[in-house]
């Protein structure tokens, strides 16, 4: 065995407690804090596994002593000493290692470092764009630290739980075509094939299907993958997808294994029991009740269906928007009648950005009197059949929006959400899992004036919806299923078309030209026709799935290196110009100097 350097560590800083006591150590970390006390010096030791004290005195070492008179914030040390009880009174509560304490007999300044420019330290109030530029110093800091090592952790679960359930994990290629998931591609140009493109996979989607004509019957990657579209606080344009396909399975047997897995996950991860079986909601059901396809499972406020109330009603705008077959929905606001001017009309701003032209209120005074807007316009058989289609009692608040259907989800949907934050309504620790399944197979594009795929083209339609493929798009629903976890979007996946047939009539419906759907994805089809399994299969944002069991807000706190939202690095300043030698090289002027 090779001999360690004298200033190579024994033990970690983290381990260190009273089983430790009268053991000479080597510490190898980073300086926190340095405090000196007359006589004394004491040093807060980092590294990864946690922080322990250092005390240096010049009785013990007068070498030592003036070295750490030197230190500074975030110095590289070694320090060896031994570990000691601290003496009465003077334990540390907060820290693991509070009861112990090393006394130092030499120390190495491994390296020096400048003042950084925030504290290394839970919490710190420093503006993103600053813990961006100088990422290696903020994933330093605890709460960083924990969600990298939370992140492996749910990966090697992942892993250990598809390995033992019969899975390869298999690469797929970076450099590939065009995979349509609905956004944009990033491009690669081919130096060997001039005026060539490759574009970064969306997601793995037919790699992995090829992989189940093939035969590998049970596949999962965990891997990267790029999307050019807005970002958000759950988008990065490079993300990781848990990726999985399997052969002969119906979505039944996907969703049941995934539950699984996710119990798998949160149990050995966080350490929370999930209850299975996940409820399942139907995509129409959490759009009437929730007006949205992820819905937030934590907390009620339904949407209730008004236009039963005014049938025959004399309000004009309730009149035209039934006229033209729009919806009018609304949500009980309990015990919110007593709610300000000036907090309706904050409720009014959330429906109104999103398209609704009003909010229209009613709110049921505690003596049953009503204070409305439209007091006066609305009918006594109206105000009781609202009161009854909402369960309505003294002191609720009635939120009504009257739209096309569309405008109507997503607004009172929105409502619903700033409703459940502002009343307090959702519990932090709730984990709300939820299936959202039968989803339609198309969704209508106003700007491409077609039907586009609501997950992506080789969704299977369900059987029974087969014969309106391409008379009824609309009406078509697909054997697809997304897994919502409080209100976010974790994951989904979709039985998928394996016959030549079936994936030919849905180009067709989508607008593909037989030549096009040829030259894009005539290897798919030719796989087809080889005897390709029926199969499916799921992906999940593990990005997604790490920040909500780390309790975060973004994605960007779970990812090592994440970029802004416009897409940038601002520690290396990618994207960046290049020499124009490389770009003659690919054959690429650019038309921006
Ligand atoms: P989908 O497009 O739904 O499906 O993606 C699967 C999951 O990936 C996550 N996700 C993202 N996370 C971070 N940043 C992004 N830009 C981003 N885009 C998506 C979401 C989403 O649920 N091939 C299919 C899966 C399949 O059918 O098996 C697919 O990619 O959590």
């Amino acid at each position: 065995m090779a001999q360690k350097e004298p200033w190579q560590r024994t033990r970690t800083c983290g381990e260190l407690g009273l089983d430790t006591v009268g053991e000479v150590v080597v510490l190898d970390g980073w300086v926190q804090r340095r405090r000196d006390h007359g006589g004394l010096i004491f040093i807060d030791l980092r590294d990864r596994s946690g922080i322990v004290q250092v005390v240096f005195s010049p009785e013990r070492s007068k070498d030592a002593f003036h070295s750490a008179e030197q230190v500074r914030n975030e110095y590289v040390l070694a320090v060896r000493g031994s570990v000691r009880r601290r003496p009465e009174g003077t334990a540390n509560p907060k820290l693991s290692t509070g009861e112990v304490e090393v006394l130092a007999d030499a120390v190495w300044v491994l390296n020096a470092a400048k003042t950084p420019p925030f504290y290394i330290e839970e919490k710190v109030d420093v503006d993103e764009s600053v813990r961006l530029r100088y990422r290696y110093l903020d994933l330093r800091r605890p709460e960083l630290k924990r969600n990298l090592m939370l992140r492996h952790r749910a990966a090697k679960v992942v892993r250990d739980f598809l390995d033992a359930h019969g899975f390869l994990e298999i690469e797929t290629p970076m450099l590939t075509r065009s995979t349509p998931e609905g956004a944009r591609d990033f491009l690669v140009p081919s130096r060997l094939n001039p005026g060539e493109f490759y574009a970064l996979p969306q997601s793995p989607q037919l790699f992995k299907q090829l992989l189940m004509a093939a035969g590998m019957e049970k596949y999962f990657q965990i891997v990267r993958c790029f999307r050019d579209e807005d970002l958000r606080a759950d988008r990065q344009p490079e993300f990781t997808q848990i990726d999985i396909e399997m052969s002969f399975i119906t979505p039944h047997d996907i969703q049941q294994l995934m539950e699984e897995m996710m119990a798998a996950v949160f149990k050995e991860t966080i350490g929370r029991e999930l209850a299975l079986p996940f409820p399942r909601i139907s995509y129409h059901e959490a759009m009437e009740r929730y007006g949205s396809d992820k819905p937030d499972l934590r907390f009620g406020l339904p949407l209730v269906d008004a236009a039963p109330a005014f049938a025959g009603t004399e309000i004009k705008v309730f009149q035209t928007v039934l006229a033209q077959g729009g919806r009018i929905k609304g949500i009980n606001a309990k015990g919110c009648a007593g709610f300000t001017r000036r907090e309706i009309d904050e409720l009014t701003a959330v429906v109104t950005q999103l398209g609704a032209k009003g909010l229209a209120w009613i709110a049921l005074e505690g003596d049953g009197h009503l204070r409305s807007p439209l007091a006066k316009v609305l009918r006594a058989t109206e105000a009781a059949e609202l009161k009854r289609l909402f369960a309505a009692e003294p002191g609720d608040l009635l939120l009504l929006v009257a739209a096309d259907a569309h405008t109507v989800a997503l607004a009172l949907g929105q409502l619903r959400l700033f409703l459940g934050q502002k009343l307090g309504l959702i519990d932090p620790q709730a984990l709300a899992f939820t299936w959202v399944t039968d989803f339609p197979l198309f969704e209508w594009s106003e700007e491409e004036g077609r039907y586009v795929a609501m997950h992506h083209p080789f969704t299977s339609p369900r059987e029974d919806d087969l014969p309106f493929l391409e008379s009824e798009p609309g009406k078509v629903r697909a054997k697809a299923y997304d897994l919502v976890l409080n209100g976010v979007e974790v994951g989904g996946g979709s039985v998928r078309i394996h016959t030549r047939a079936v994936q030919e009539k849905m180009f067709r419906a989508l607008g593909i030209t037989p030549e096009e759907a040829q030259a894009k994805f005539g290897f798919l089809l030719e796989a087809f026709e080889y005897g390709t399994p029926p199969h499916g299969g799921i992906a999940f944002g593990f990005d997604r799935l790490v920040m909500l069991l780390a309790g975060e807000e973004s994605i960007r706190d779970v990812i090592a290196f994440p970029k802004t939202a416009s897409g940038t690095c601002l520690l290396t300043g990618a994207p960046a110009s290049v020499e124009p030698r490389q770009l003659a090289e690919l054959h690429i002027k650019t038309t921006r100097s």
